[in-house]
C-alpha cells in the first residue's frame, strides 16, 4: 500500500470507479480509503472503502469507528499514514483527513444517498437463526430483493446453518452469532433465531454499531426491551427495527390513508380476526396465542391510529376440542386506546380451514375494511368460492418483501426507518399487560413509560 498513490488518485478521480482502475493498474495494495470531495463530506461524511480496487460498499463514518476501519486498513499504520498525506496536501484532501474514520454519535442520521450511491451499495447482510423465518429472509434477500447479499450465518443448530450457507456462495458459518456481528464481512445483521434469544444478539449488533433486523419479539420481556432501548439511545442512533411486517402491507397501509384522509370521520371501533389454521401441538401455550399471534394487532393499532394502548381484556370463549390440552382456544382479547377507539381481536389459532386475516374501522360515517378473499373467484357446481391463504408467508408475502427491502435501501442510506425498539418495547409490554388479564379475568390497564424524544418519529412507513 503506498499511501502517496492514494492521495493522489484521490485528488485525480472524480469517480469511485475510474479510482478503482487506478488502484488496480499500480497495484496499490489491498485496502485504500478513498474519501469524498470536501464539500460533501462535510456535509454528510460518507467514506469509500476499496478492497484491491474494488468497491466494497460506502459506509458512513457515523457507522464505523476508527479502530474498525483500521483494522480493515493492510497494516496498523496505515489509517495514520493516509491522514498525514492527506493534511499534506492541504484543500479538499486535508478536510478529509479531518473525518477520516472519525466516530461521530449524532441521533438520527439524517443521511441521504448521493445520486447512484444506492445502485452502488450492496449491504452485507448476515443472518442468526437459520429456521423457517431465516431460511426464507434469506431466499428474499438472496433471490427477490435489490441492494443485499447473504455474507454470513449462524444457528445454534451448526448442521443447519452448514447446509442453508452450502446454498449461499461465499458465506460463511459461524459457530457462535456474537461472532457473526463482529465479522468484518457484515454490515448488517437480521436476527431470526428463538425469540429468547433475540435480546443477547440485538445488544451486540448495537454495541458494534451494525443496524439490526429484529423478527418480532424485539425481546420476550419488558426488561429485556427497556435494555435495547436504554443501549440504543447511548449508542446516540436508530440502528433497530423489528420485523412488524404488517405495516407494509397494501391492504393495511389501504385503511390507515383512509382513517389518516378522514374518509371514515373520527374511528370508533376495530374489529380484527386472526386466525391460523393450526399450532403445532406441543409447547404452543395461550400467552403465546397473544405475544405471538396477536402481538401483529397490537402493533397495527398503535400504528394506525398513531396511539398508545391504555387498557386491554382478555375474555375466553367455549374452547375448540381441536387445540391441545391447557390450550384455550380461541380468545377474544380487546384493546382501548388512549382515545377510547376499541378494538376487539378474535385469536383463533386451529381454526382448520386456513389463514384468515380480517380487519374492519368503524368511523363515525362509514367503515374501511381489508378486502376479503383472494385473487380468483372460481364458480362451480352450483358455488361460487375463492381460495383462502394456508399461512402468513402467503398471506403476507408481499409485505414481507416491501419490509425487508425498504430495510436494505435504508441501510444503504445510513438510515433506520423501520419500526423500532420503541415499537418492540411497546408490543411487549402491551402482550404482557394482556397476559395479566388472560389470568386475572379484569381490565388491565397498560404501564409504558413515557416515550423518549429521540423515538418522537414514529416507525415505518406513513
Ligand atoms: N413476522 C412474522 O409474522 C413471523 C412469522 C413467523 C416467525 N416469526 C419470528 O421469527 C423468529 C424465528 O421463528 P421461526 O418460525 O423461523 O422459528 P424456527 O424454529 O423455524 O427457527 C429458529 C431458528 O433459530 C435457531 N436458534 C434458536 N436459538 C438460537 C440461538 N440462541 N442462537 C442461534 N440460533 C438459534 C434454531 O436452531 C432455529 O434454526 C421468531 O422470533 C418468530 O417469532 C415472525
Amino acid at each position: 500500500m503506498a499511501p502517496p498513490e492514494a492521495a493522489a488518485a484521490m485528488t485525480r478521480c472524480g469517480s469511485c470507479a475510474a479510482f478503482g482502475k487506478l488502484a488496480r493498474e499500480r497495484g496499490l495494495g489491498r485496502h485504500l480509503h478513498h474519501p469524498q470531495p470536501a464539500s460533501r463530506l462535510l456535509r454528510r461524511r460518507p467514506v469509500l472503502l476499496l478492497s484491491r480496487g474494488r468497491s466494497i460498499g460506502y459506509y458512513a463514518t457515523e457507522q464505523i469507528t476508527r479502530d474498525e476501519l483500521t483494522g480493515l486498513m493492510a497494516g496498523d499504520g496505515e489509517l495514520e499514514q493516509l491522514s498525514h498525506e492527506l493534511e499534506a496536501m492541504g484543500g479538499a484532501a486535508a478536510d478529509a483527513a479531518q473525518v477520516l474514520g472519525e466516530e461521530v454519535q449524532e441521533p438520527g442520521i439524517p443521511r441521504r444517498p448521493a445520486p447512484g450511491e444506492r445502485a452502488a451499495m450492496t449491504v452485507r447482510v448476515g443472518v442468526i437463526g437459520t429456521g423457517m423465518m431465516g431460511g426464507d429472509h434469506i431466499r428474499r434477500i438472496s433471490q427477490v430483493l435489490s441492494g443485499g447479499a447473504v455474507t454470513a450465518v449462524s444457528d445454534a443448530d451448526s448442521g443447519r446453518a452448514a447446509q442453508v450457507a452450502a446454498g449461499l456462495p461465499g458465506a460463511r458459518v459461524h459457530p457462535a452469532g456474537q461472532e457473526l456481528i463482529t465479522d468484518s464481512a457484515v454490515d448488517a445483521v437480521v436476527v431470526t433465531s428463538w425469540g429468547p434469544a433475540h435480546e443477547q444478539y440485538v445488544l451486540a449488533a448495537i454495541a458494534a454499531g451494525k443496524p439490526v433486523f429484529c423478527e418480532k419479539p424485539l425481546a420476550t420481556t419488558a426488561e429485556a426491551c427497556q435494555r435495547i432501548v436504554a443501549a440504543e439511545q447511548a449508542a446516540g442512533r436508530r440502528l433497530v427495527q423489528v420485523g412488524f411486517m404488517r405495516r407494509y402491507d397494501a391492504g393495511y397501509r389501504a385503511l390507515k390513508a383512509a382513517v389518516a384522509a378522514g374518509e371514515i370521520g373520527p374511528p370508533l371501533l376495530m374489529h380484527c380476526v386472526h386466525r391460523n389454521a393450526a399450532v403445532p401441538p406441543y409447547g404452543f401455550t395461550t400467552e403465546m396465542m397473544i405475544s405471538d399471534s396477536a402481538v401483529h394487532e397490537i402493533d397495527l393499532v398503535r400504528w394506525l391510529f398513531g396511539e398508545e394502548v391504555a387498557a386491554v381484556r382478555v375474555l375466553k370463549p367455549r374452547r375448540s376440542s381441536r387445540g391441545a390440552a391447557g390450550l384455550h382456544d380461541p380468545l377474544l382479547v380487546v384493546l382501548e386506546t388512549a382515545g377510547g377507539i376499541l378494538v376487539d381481536v378474535e385469536v383463533f389459532v386451529n381454526a382448520t380451514y386456513g389463514y384468515d386475516i380480517r380487519g374492519e374501522i368503524v368511523g363515525e360515517h362509514g367503515t374501511v375494511a381489508l378486502a376479503d378473499g383472494g385473487r380468483t373467484v372460481l364458480k362451480h357446481g352450483g358455488r361460487r368460492g375463492d381460495a383462502v391463504p394456508a399461512d402468513w408467508r402467503e398471506r403476507f408475502g408481499a409485505a414481507f418483501d416491501t419490509e425487508l427491502q425498504d430495510w436494505l435501501t435504508s441501510v444503504a442510506a445510513g438510515r433506520c426507518t423501520g419500526p423500532g425498539s420503541w415499537d418492540g418495547l411497546a408490543a411487549t409490554v402491551i402482550a404482557q399487560a394482556c397476559h395479566q388479564a388472560l389470568h386475572s379475568g379484569h381490565r388491565t390497564e397498560v404501564a409504558l413509560p413515557a416515550r423518549p424524544e429521540f423515538y418522537a418519529r414514529p416507525g415505518g412507513p406513513a
